[in-house]
């Protein structure tokens, strides 16, 4: 099992639509697959299940409840759901051992799970640094509408400090550049996050209204609109996420 927090202290730079689709992909790829959703907006939650469910991570999070009581099956054959909850607040301000309960809640999940993706909040509070602090890798989602790499750089500085004193394995999964146009400002950002994180930027996922569109019918891309360009360019995010992880890992156990 290895896991991926998907993080980016700005909001809005496509966290939820890289986790709820990549998460689908991989899924219909194969693998089985849990998305945690760490966020107190639940905004993967609304976009992946119609209905309600039975608990949520903040009950878990508190030891009410075995991450088995509250996993829950999704439209895509071996993708689950941990959803989560505006009870999430709390837990954002330090006030809960939020890392070591985050740790023991994966380390109960079944064997078979080949990758989880933690979907976080746009808050620099202790649910991302205790997502940043039990997780393998990040990848960071990027929006090329806004020229605010600043925030890029405050949060490669959190990752930079929960490697240094937290969580030494933590590993940059790679940068998605998501929301491209045919702007200067677009090609101006994308080329930019190529310059600055070289090989780890993954291929463009372009503006596509169908993506924003997909959570309003609780389902990912690839069901709500499987010939649109969003879904062809989770299939190709999907296909290089796979090459660049299950290559890595077959050189670290192979
Ligand atoms: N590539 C895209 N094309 C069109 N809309 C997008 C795209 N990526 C994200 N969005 C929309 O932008 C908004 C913010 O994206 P979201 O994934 O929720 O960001 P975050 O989780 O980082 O706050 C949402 O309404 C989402 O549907
Ligand atoms: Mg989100």
């Amino acid at each position: 099992m290895r896991s991926y927090a998907i993080a980016n202290i700005k909001g809005g730079s496509g966290k939820t639509t890289v986790a709820v689709n990549l998460a689908a992909g991989l899924a219909l790829a194969g693998r089985k697959v849990v998305l945690f959703d760490l966020d107190p907006q639940a905004s993967s939650t609304f976009h992946l299940l119609p209905q309600s469910h039975n608990g949520n991570l903040a009950d878990s999070l508190a030891g009410e409840k075995k991450i088995d009581d509250i996993l829950t099956g999704t439209l895509v054959s071996g993708l689950q759901l941990a959803p989560g909850s505006r009870l999430l607040a709390p837990f954002d301000n330090g006030a809960h051992p939020t890392r070591d309960r985050l740790s023991h809640l994966l380390a109960q999940l079944p064997e078979d799970i080949d990758y989880v993706l933690l979907d976080t909040p746009p808050t620099w509070g202790s649910l991302l640094v205790g997502t940043l602090s039990c997780v393998d890798a990040v990848l960071i989602p990027v929006s090329t509408r806004e020229l605010d790499l600043h925030i890029l750089g405050l949060l490669m500085d959190v990752i930079d400090q929960v490697k240094r004193h937290r969580n030494s394995r933590l590993r940059i999964a790679g940068v998605v550049p998501n929301r491209t146009v045919h702007t200067r400002l677009s090609a101006k950002v994308e080329a930019s996050l190529r310059e600055t994180y070289g090989a780890s930027v993954y291929g463009p996922v372009r503006e596509n209204a169908r993506l924003a569109e997909a959570g309003g019918f609780h389902a990912p891309i690839q069901i709500t609109a499987p010939s649109s360009t969003g879904a062809e360019d989770f299939a190709e995010l999907t296909r290089c996420f796979l090459d660049r992880e299950e290559m890595r890992f077959r050189d670290l156990t192979g």
